[in-house]
């Protein structure tokens, strides 16, 4: 799969391990940054990752900042994107099978690296269900 990544000054070391982690497992990787320690603004990365999967760039995005949560509302504020915070692995399975969500946000400070690459495992390896959640889906962007 194609997955873009991007990530603010408090993800910054995570995405590194997940986007290693990543391309080991031969998928993929497209870092849209930050590259570095220094203060960043997390929006402007969750909207290049948004962008880049809602234009068919990447199959899936992953965003890592320290909570998650500022990614997360970044991303959704973009038409069509879905995008969940998630701290374990059966919510990872979940947002991909019954949601549809192309972008996973994790909290650097929330979950460690060994819990973060269980559930980026457990997202990668769910696809969308379809059927009554195809139709639950449609429902949430607003008419
Ligand atoms: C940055 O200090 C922090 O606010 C950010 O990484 C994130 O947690 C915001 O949601």
């Amino acid at each position: 799969m194609k997955i873009a990544m991007g990530a603010d000054h408090g993800g910054v070391a995570l995405k590194a391990e997940l986007a290693a982690r990543l391309v080991d497992q031969g998928h993929e990787v497209i870092d849209l940054g930050t590259h570095g320690p220094d203060g960043v603004d997390y929006p402007d990365y969750a909207h290049a990752v948004a962008d880049l999967v809602v234009s068919g760039g990447a199959d899936r995005g992953i965003l890592v900042c320290g909570t998650g949560q500022g990614m997360a509302m970044a991303a959704n504020k973009v038409p069509g994107v879905r995008a969940g915070v998630v701290s374990d692995t059966f919510s990872a399975t979940m947002i991909a099978e019954h949601n549809d969500a192309k972008i996973l946000c994790l909290g650097a400070r929330v979950v460690g690296p060994g819990l973060a690459a269980a559930i980026v495992d457990s997202y990668m390896g769910a696809s969308f269900a379809g059927g009554r959640h195809a139709r639950r889906v449609g429902k949430i962007e607003p008419a």
